[in-house]
Protein backbone atom coordinates (compact mmCIF):
# COMPACT_ATOMS: atom_id res chain seq x y z
CA UNK A 1 0.00 0.00 0.00
CA UNK A 2 1.34 3.68 -0.90
CA UNK A 3 1.60 5.68 2.48
CA UNK A 4 -0.91 8.46 3.08
CA UNK A 5 1.62 10.93 2.24
CA UNK A 6 1.79 9.94 -1.47
CA UNK A 7 -1.89 9.34 -1.78
CA UNK A 8 -2.19 13.08 -0.62
CA UNK A 9 0.36 14.70 -2.71
CA UNK A 10 -1.20 12.33 -5.60
CA UNK A 11 -4.88 13.76 -5.30
CA UNK A 12 -2.87 17.21 -4.68
CA UNK A 13 -1.74 17.06 -7.98
CA UNK A 14 -4.75 15.40 -9.78
CA UNK A 15 -6.63 18.30 -8.73
CA UNK A 16 -4.08 20.69 -10.05
CA UNK A 17 -4.09 19.97 -13.13
CA UNK A 18 -8.21 19.07 -13.11
CA UNK A 19 -9.41 16.66 -16.28
CA UNK A 20 -6.35 16.60 -18.09
CA UNK A 21 -3.51 14.69 -18.02
CA UNK A 22 -0.44 15.49 -16.10
CA UNK A 23 2.40 15.78 -18.82
CA UNK A 24 6.06 15.94 -18.99
CA UNK A 25 7.37 18.90 -20.87
CA UNK A 26 10.77 19.60 -21.70
CA UNK A 27 11.84 23.06 -21.32
CA UNK A 28 14.48 24.53 -23.39
CA UNK A 29 16.27 27.52 -22.03
CA UNK A 30 19.71 29.09 -21.40
CA UNK A 31 19.49 30.31 -17.93
CA UNK A 32 22.25 29.13 -15.94
CA UNK A 33 24.28 31.79 -14.12
CA UNK A 34 23.58 32.26 -10.55
CA UNK A 35 20.47 34.84 -10.65
CA UNK A 36 19.13 33.24 -13.78
CA UNK A 37 18.37 29.72 -12.70
CA UNK A 38 16.83 31.30 -9.29
CA UNK A 39 14.49 32.81 -11.62
CA UNK A 40 14.24 29.52 -13.37
CA UNK A 41 13.80 27.53 -10.53
CA UNK A 42 10.75 29.50 -9.86
CA UNK A 43 8.99 28.29 -12.99
CA UNK A 44 9.59 24.90 -12.81
CA UNK A 45 8.57 24.73 -9.24
CA UNK A 46 5.04 26.49 -10.35
CA UNK A 47 4.87 24.47 -13.04
CA UNK A 48 5.24 21.08 -11.13
CA UNK A 49 2.99 22.50 -8.14
CA UNK A 50 0.09 22.53 -11.15
CA UNK A 51 1.16 18.59 -11.49
CA UNK A 52 3.45 18.66 -14.51
CA UNK A 53 6.92 17.76 -14.86
CA UNK A 54 9.39 20.04 -16.57
CA UNK A 55 11.99 18.30 -17.79
CA UNK A 56 15.08 21.10 -17.73
CA UNK A 57 17.00 21.38 -21.14
CA UNK A 58 19.28 24.24 -19.98
CA UNK A 59 22.05 25.06 -22.79
CA UNK A 60 24.92 27.22 -20.74
CA UNK A 61 25.72 30.44 -23.02
CA UNK A 62 24.81 33.99 -22.02
CA UNK A 63 22.31 35.80 -25.00
CA UNK A 64 21.37 32.01 -26.39
CA UNK A 65 23.46 31.41 -29.48
CA UNK A 66 24.23 27.94 -28.31
CA UNK A 67 20.51 27.39 -27.05
CA UNK A 68 19.86 28.63 -30.39
CA UNK A 69 22.17 26.22 -32.28
CA UNK A 70 21.42 23.40 -30.31
CA UNK A 71 17.47 23.96 -30.92
CA UNK A 72 17.76 23.82 -34.58
CA UNK A 73 19.72 20.30 -34.37
CA UNK A 74 17.48 19.23 -32.38
CA UNK A 75 14.55 20.03 -34.54
CA UNK A 76 16.16 18.86 -37.94
CA UNK A 77 16.19 15.87 -36.02
CA UNK A 78 12.26 15.69 -35.83
CA UNK A 79 12.59 15.87 -32.10
CA UNK A 80 12.34 19.38 -30.69
CA UNK A 81 11.10 20.18 -26.90
CA UNK A 82 7.92 21.16 -26.17
CA UNK A 83 8.80 24.66 -25.34
CA UNK A 84 12.13 26.94 -26.02
CA UNK A 85 13.02 30.22 -25.00
CA UNK A 86 12.80 32.42 -28.39
CA UNK A 87 12.82 36.04 -29.02
CA UNK A 88 10.91 38.61 -31.19
CA UNK A 89 11.38 37.73 -35.05
CA UNK A 90 13.00 34.78 -34.49
CA UNK A 91 9.11 33.25 -33.33
CA UNK A 92 8.29 34.40 -36.33
CA UNK A 93 10.62 31.89 -38.43
CA UNK A 94 10.00 29.04 -36.29
CA UNK A 95 6.39 29.49 -36.74
CA UNK A 96 6.55 29.91 -40.68
CA UNK A 97 8.57 26.42 -40.73
CA UNK A 98 5.27 25.06 -39.30
CA UNK A 99 6.95 24.27 -35.65
CA UNK A 100 4.59 26.31 -33.65
CA UNK A 101 1.44 25.48 -31.92
CA UNK A 102 -1.13 27.64 -30.77
CA UNK A 103 -2.44 28.85 -27.69
CA UNK A 104 -4.84 31.11 -28.22
CA UNK A 105 -7.35 29.13 -26.12
CA UNK A 106 -5.65 30.29 -22.61
CA UNK A 107 -4.59 33.74 -24.24
CA UNK A 108 -8.44 34.12 -24.83
CA UNK A 109 -9.53 32.96 -21.85
CA UNK A 110 -7.04 35.65 -20.05
CA UNK A 111 -7.85 38.15 -22.28
CA UNK A 112 -3.97 39.00 -22.68
CA UNK A 113 -4.51 41.31 -25.25
CA UNK A 114 -6.25 43.66 -22.62
CA UNK A 115 -2.54 43.45 -20.89
CA UNK A 116 0.02 43.65 -22.77
CA UNK A 117 1.53 46.02 -24.64
CA UNK A 118 0.67 46.06 -28.36
CA UNK A 119 3.75 45.69 -29.78
CA UNK A 120 5.85 43.28 -27.69
CA UNK A 121 2.75 40.82 -27.70
CA UNK A 122 2.79 41.04 -31.57
CA UNK A 123 5.97 39.37 -31.65
CA UNK A 124 4.42 36.44 -29.77
CA UNK A 125 1.73 36.06 -32.49
CA UNK A 126 2.03 33.58 -35.97
CA UNK A 127 -0.60 34.75 -38.13
CA UNK A 128 -2.73 36.60 -35.34
CA UNK A 129 -2.15 34.00 -33.14
CA UNK A 130 -0.46 33.49 -29.71
CA UNK A 131 2.57 30.92 -29.94
CA UNK A 132 4.41 31.94 -27.51
CA UNK A 133 4.14 33.75 -24.51
CA UNK A 134 6.21 36.51 -23.26
CA UNK A 135 7.81 36.62 -19.25
CA UNK A 136 9.33 39.66 -18.90
CA UNK A 137 10.78 43.28 -19.99
CA UNK A 138 14.34 43.49 -20.18
CA UNK A 139 16.64 46.47 -20.47
CA UNK A 140 19.59 46.58 -22.37
CA UNK A 141 21.18 50.42 -21.71
CA UNK A 142 22.04 50.44 -17.90
CA UNK A 143 24.99 51.10 -16.59
CA UNK A 144 25.98 49.32 -13.49
CA UNK A 145 28.66 50.58 -10.99
CA UNK A 146 30.21 49.63 -7.56
CA UNK A 147 29.41 52.10 -5.55
CA UNK A 148 32.39 51.56 -2.57
CA UNK A 149 34.99 51.15 -6.00
CA UNK A 150 33.69 54.79 -7.44
CA UNK A 151 34.09 56.24 -3.92
CA UNK A 152 37.75 55.42 -3.65
CA UNK A 153 38.25 56.62 -7.14
CA UNK A 154 36.92 60.23 -6.17
CA UNK A 155 33.67 60.28 -8.42
CA UNK A 156 31.03 60.70 -6.97
CA UNK A 157 27.66 60.71 -9.58
CA UNK A 158 27.97 58.37 -12.56
CA UNK A 159 29.09 59.81 -16.14
CA UNK A 160 26.01 61.21 -18.25
CA UNK A 161 28.39 61.28 -21.29
CA UNK A 162 31.15 59.19 -23.40
CA UNK A 163 33.65 62.43 -22.33
CA UNK A 164 33.14 61.85 -18.86
CA UNK A 165 32.83 58.18 -18.64
CA UNK A 166 36.78 58.13 -20.34
CA UNK A 167 37.63 60.90 -17.68
CA UNK A 168 36.08 58.52 -14.77
CA UNK A 169 37.71 55.37 -16.23
CA UNK A 170 41.27 57.28 -16.26
CA UNK A 171 40.36 58.42 -12.31
CA UNK A 172 39.19 54.64 -11.86
CA UNK A 173 42.74 53.12 -13.09
CA UNK A 174 44.69 55.37 -11.03
CA UNK A 175 43.16 54.02 -8.04
CA UNK A 176 44.38 50.73 -9.15
CA UNK A 177 40.49 49.27 -10.80
CA UNK A 178 39.27 48.04 -13.64
CA UNK A 179 37.25 50.67 -15.22
CA UNK A 180 35.06 48.60 -16.94
CA UNK A 181 34.54 44.46 -16.40
CA UNK A 182 33.49 42.87 -20.10
CA UNK A 183 33.31 39.74 -21.56
CA UNK A 184 34.83 39.57 -25.14
CA UNK A 185 31.94 37.55 -27.14
CA UNK A 186 30.20 38.78 -29.74
CA UNK A 187 26.96 38.85 -28.34
CA UNK A 188 28.39 40.96 -24.95
CA UNK A 189 30.46 42.97 -27.85
CA UNK A 190 27.30 43.74 -29.80
CA UNK A 191 24.87 44.65 -26.07
CA UNK A 192 27.39 47.19 -25.87
CA UNK A 193 27.99 48.38 -29.20
CA UNK A 194 24.01 48.67 -29.33
CA UNK A 195 24.10 51.09 -26.57
CA UNK A 196 26.91 53.23 -27.78
CA UNK A 197 25.22 53.66 -31.22
CA UNK A 198 21.72 54.36 -29.46
CA UNK A 199 23.56 57.58 -27.23
CA UNK A 200 25.63 58.55 -29.98
CA UNK A 201 22.83 58.65 -33.06
CA UNK A 202 19.76 59.05 -31.00
CA UNK A 203 16.69 56.90 -31.15
CA UNK A 204 15.93 57.42 -34.74
CA UNK A 205 19.19 56.80 -35.80
CA UNK A 206 19.24 53.29 -34.13
CA UNK A 207 15.78 52.68 -36.01
CA UNK A 208 17.21 53.59 -39.59
CA UNK A 209 20.60 51.94 -38.45
CA UNK A 210 19.14 48.37 -36.99
CA UNK A 211 15.69 48.17 -37.57
CA UNK A 212 15.33 49.34 -41.24
CA UNK A 213 19.05 48.20 -42.09
CA UNK A 214 19.32 51.16 -44.19
CA UNK A 215 22.62 51.89 -45.65
CA UNK A 216 23.43 55.36 -45.49
CA UNK A 217 23.44 55.12 -41.90
CA UNK A 218 24.78 52.03 -41.34
CA UNK A 219 27.97 53.89 -43.56
CA UNK A 220 26.79 57.65 -41.85
CA UNK A 221 29.20 59.68 -40.24
CA UNK A 222 27.15 58.34 -36.65
CA UNK A 223 28.11 54.68 -37.42
CA UNK A 224 31.94 55.77 -37.81
CA UNK A 225 31.82 57.87 -35.06
CA UNK A 226 29.67 55.09 -32.56
CA UNK A 227 32.28 52.89 -33.96
CA UNK A 228 35.24 54.95 -32.86
CA UNK A 229 34.05 55.51 -29.00
CA UNK A 230 33.09 51.43 -28.88
CA UNK A 231 37.03 50.87 -29.92
CA UNK A 232 37.98 53.34 -27.44
CA UNK A 233 36.06 51.35 -24.57
CA UNK A 234 38.46 48.91 -24.85
CA UNK A 235 41.53 50.77 -23.16
CA UNK A 236 39.37 50.68 -20.25
CA UNK A 237 38.70 46.96 -19.53
CA UNK A 238 41.28 44.59 -18.52
CA UNK A 239 43.05 42.24 -20.87
CA UNK A 240 41.65 38.85 -19.66
CA UNK A 241 38.41 39.53 -21.68
CA UNK A 242 38.80 36.84 -24.40
CA UNK A 243 35.66 34.45 -23.92
CA UNK A 244 34.83 35.54 -20.77
CA UNK A 245 31.14 35.24 -19.52
CA UNK A 246 28.93 37.84 -19.01
CA UNK A 247 28.07 36.98 -15.09
CA UNK A 248 31.90 36.90 -14.39
CA UNK A 249 32.24 40.22 -15.52
CA UNK A 250 29.54 41.31 -13.52
CA UNK A 251 31.33 39.03 -10.56
CA UNK A 252 34.47 41.72 -11.23
CA UNK A 253 31.80 44.51 -10.39
CA UNK A 254 30.66 42.95 -7.33
CA UNK A 255 33.50 41.81 -5.90
CA UNK A 256 34.84 45.58 -6.55
CA UNK A 257 37.72 44.43 -9.22
CA UNK A 258 35.98 46.54 -11.59
CA UNK A 259 33.98 49.59 -11.37
CA UNK A 260 31.31 49.50 -14.09
CA UNK A 261 29.86 47.61 -16.58
CA UNK A 262 27.45 48.04 -19.27
CA UNK A 263 24.90 45.11 -19.58
CA UNK A 264 21.08 44.20 -19.74
CA UNK A 265 19.45 44.10 -16.41
CA UNK A 266 19.81 40.37 -15.67
CA UNK A 267 22.85 41.75 -14.28
CA UNK A 268 20.76 43.29 -11.67
CA UNK A 269 19.67 38.70 -11.15
CA UNK A 270 23.19 38.46 -9.98
CA UNK A 271 23.43 41.68 -7.69
CA UNK A 272 20.60 40.58 -6.16
CA UNK A 273 21.39 36.90 -5.88
CA UNK A 274 24.19 38.61 -4.37
CA UNK A 275 22.60 39.68 -1.68
CA UNK A 276 23.54 43.01 -3.17
CA UNK A 277 21.43 46.49 -2.19
CA UNK A 278 20.72 48.86 -5.14
CA UNK A 279 21.54 52.44 -3.94
CA UNK A 280 23.87 51.62 -1.16
CA UNK A 281 26.24 48.68 -2.65
CA UNK A 282 25.62 49.19 -6.16
CA UNK A 283 23.98 51.71 -8.30
CA UNK A 284 21.89 51.31 -11.78
CA UNK A 285 21.85 54.47 -14.13
CA UNK A 286 20.73 54.61 -17.79
CA UNK A 287 24.55 54.27 -19.73
CA UNK A 288 25.18 57.59 -20.84
CA UNK A 289 23.49 59.45 -23.33
CA UNK A 290 20.82 57.31 -22.99
CA UNK A 291 18.60 58.28 -20.50
CA UNK A 292 15.43 58.82 -22.48
CA UNK A 293 15.87 55.47 -24.24
CA UNK A 294 14.92 52.01 -23.83
CA UNK A 295 16.15 49.44 -25.59
CA UNK A 296 13.72 46.45 -24.72
CA UNK A 297 14.49 42.73 -24.67
CA UNK A 298 12.00 40.22 -23.93
CA UNK A 299 11.95 37.02 -23.02
CA UNK A 300 9.52 34.44 -24.76
CA UNK A 301 8.46 30.83 -24.66
CA UNK A 302 7.49 29.52 -27.51
CA UNK A 303 5.20 26.21 -28.00
CA UNK A 304 6.06 23.86 -30.03
CA UNK A 305 3.45 21.26 -31.81
CA UNK A 306 2.80 18.51 -29.96
CA UNK A 307 0.41 16.03 -30.59
CA UNK A 308 0.24 14.80 -26.70
CA UNK A 309 -2.77 16.62 -25.13
CA UNK A 310 -2.15 16.58 -21.88
CA UNK A 311 1.59 18.22 -23.23
CA UNK A 312 -0.71 20.92 -24.58
CA UNK A 313 -2.44 21.43 -21.63
CA UNK A 314 0.85 21.58 -19.67
CA UNK A 315 2.13 24.32 -22.57
CA UNK A 316 -1.22 26.30 -21.53
CA UNK A 317 -0.90 25.55 -18.05
CA UNK A 318 2.67 26.97 -18.18
CA UNK A 319 1.72 29.91 -20.15
CA UNK A 320 -1.32 30.80 -17.42
CA UNK A 321 1.36 30.75 -15.16
CA UNK A 322 3.98 32.92 -16.61
CA UNK A 323 1.23 35.58 -16.86
CA UNK A 324 0.09 35.55 -13.84
CA UNK A 325 0.37 38.76 -12.11
CA UNK A 326 1.97 36.88 -8.78
CA UNK A 327 4.73 35.30 -10.95
CA UNK A 328 4.91 38.01 -12.95
CA UNK A 329 6.05 39.81 -9.32
CA UNK A 330 8.33 37.30 -7.82
CA UNK A 331 9.82 35.95 -10.95
CA UNK A 332 10.53 39.44 -12.09
CA UNK A 333 12.35 40.79 -8.84
CA UNK A 334 14.73 38.04 -9.44
CA UNK A 335 15.63 37.79 -12.66
CA UNK A 336 16.19 41.43 -12.98
CA UNK A 337 13.63 42.26 -14.94
CA UNK A 338 10.22 44.13 -14.85
CA UNK A 339 6.75 42.38 -15.26
CA UNK A 340 5.36 42.37 -18.92
CA UNK A 341 2.15 42.85 -17.93
CA UNK A 342 1.61 47.00 -17.60
CA UNK A 343 -1.01 46.10 -14.54
CA UNK A 344 1.51 44.59 -11.84
CA UNK A 345 2.22 46.89 -8.83
CA UNK A 346 5.79 47.82 -8.51
CA UNK A 347 5.58 49.09 -4.82
CA UNK A 348 7.92 46.72 -3.13
CA UNK A 349 10.15 46.27 -6.46
CA UNK A 350 13.48 47.81 -6.13
CA UNK A 351 14.45 51.22 -6.96
CA UNK A 352 16.51 50.38 -10.32
CA UNK A 353 13.10 48.31 -11.44
CA UNK A 354 10.70 51.57 -10.74
CA UNK A 355 13.15 53.32 -13.46
CA UNK A 356 13.25 51.00 -15.71
CA UNK A 357 9.27 50.91 -16.02
CA UNK A 358 9.27 54.68 -15.88
CA UNK A 359 11.80 54.60 -18.78
CA UNK A 360 9.79 52.39 -20.77
CA UNK A 361 6.65 54.24 -20.19
CA UNK A 362 8.57 57.27 -21.18
CA UNK A 363 10.32 55.87 -24.05
CA UNK A 364 7.09 54.39 -25.65
CA UNK A 365 5.54 58.24 -25.18
CA UNK A 366 8.55 59.98 -26.37
CA UNK A 367 9.73 57.67 -29.25
CA UNK A 368 13.18 56.64 -27.29
CA UNK A 369 11.73 52.85 -27.58
CA UNK A 370 13.83 50.94 -29.38
CA UNK A 371 14.19 46.31 -29.85
CA UNK A 372 17.65 45.50 -29.31
CA UNK A 373 19.45 44.17 -32.33
CA UNK A 374 22.13 42.68 -29.85
CA UNK A 375 19.53 40.15 -28.12
CA UNK A 376 17.13 39.33 -30.95
CA UNK A 377 14.50 41.81 -30.84
CA UNK A 378 14.89 43.96 -34.18
CA UNK A 379 16.50 41.97 -36.96
CA UNK A 380 16.22 38.20 -38.35
CA UNK A 381 18.73 35.92 -37.05
CA UNK A 382 21.32 35.83 -40.17
CA UNK A 383 21.29 40.02 -40.05
CA UNK A 384 22.08 39.94 -36.24
CA UNK A 385 25.01 37.25 -37.12
CA UNK A 386 26.38 39.26 -39.28
CA UNK A 387 26.29 42.45 -37.44
CA UNK A 388 27.84 40.31 -34.55
CA UNK A 389 30.83 38.96 -36.64
CA UNK A 390 31.69 43.02 -37.96
CA UNK A 391 31.33 44.09 -34.63
CA UNK A 392 33.21 41.56 -32.92
CA UNK A 393 35.94 41.37 -35.29
CA UNK A 394 36.23 45.14 -35.14
CA UNK A 395 36.56 45.19 -31.76
CA UNK A 396 39.63 42.99 -31.68
CA UNK A 397 41.48 43.89 -34.70
CA UNK A 398 43.78 46.61 -33.59
CA UNK A 399 44.10 47.96 -37.43
CA UNK A 400 40.41 47.65 -38.45
CA UNK A 401 39.68 51.17 -38.98
CA UNK A 402 35.59 52.65 -38.17
CA UNK A 403 35.39 53.76 -41.82
CA UNK A 404 36.32 50.25 -43.06
CA UNK A 405 34.28 48.52 -40.73
CA UNK A 406 31.03 50.62 -41.04
CA UNK A 407 31.23 49.44 -45.04
CA UNK A 408 31.89 46.02 -43.95
CA UNK A 409 28.92 46.09 -41.94
CA UNK A 410 26.72 47.66 -44.85
CA UNK A 411 27.84 44.88 -46.68
CA UNK A 412 27.24 42.06 -44.73
CA UNK A 413 23.76 43.23 -43.86
CA UNK A 414 23.35 43.69 -47.19
CA UNK A 415 24.50 39.81 -47.92
CA UNK A 416 22.30 38.77 -44.88
CA UNK A 417 19.12 40.28 -45.85
C1 LIG B 1 18.17 37.09 -22.25
C2 LIG B 1 18.20 37.14 -20.75
C3 LIG B 1 19.47 36.46 -20.26
C4 LIG B 1 20.69 37.06 -20.95
C5 LIG B 1 22.01 36.45 -20.53
C6 LIG B 1 19.45 37.64 -22.84
O1 LIG B 1 19.42 37.53 -24.23
O2 LIG B 1 17.09 37.83 -22.72
O3 LIG B 1 17.08 36.53 -20.19
O4 LIG B 1 19.55 36.56 -18.88
O5 LIG B 1 20.56 36.91 -22.34
O6 LIG B 1 22.03 35.10 -20.71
Amino acid sequence: MKPIHTLAVGAALAAAVGQANAAEIEVLHWWTSGGEAKAANMLKQKLEAKGHTWKDFAVAGGGGDSAMTVLKSRAISGNPPAVAQIKGPLIQEWGEMGFLGNIDEVAEKENWNAFLPERLAADDKVDGHFAAVPVNIHRINWLWANTEVLEKSGIDTLPKTWDEFFADAKKIREAGFIPLAHGGQPWQDATVFEVVLMGTGGADFYRKAFVDLDPEALTSDTMVESLKTFKKLRGTMDPDIAGRDWNIATSMVISGKAAMQIMGDWAKGEFTAAGLEPGKDYLCEAAPMTEHMFSYNVDSFAMFQVDDEGQHQAQMDLASLILSKDFQATFNKAKGSIPVRMDVPLDDFDPCAKASHEAFLAAQDGGGLVPSLAHGMAVSASVQGAVFDVITNFFNDPDMSAETAAERLASAVRAAS
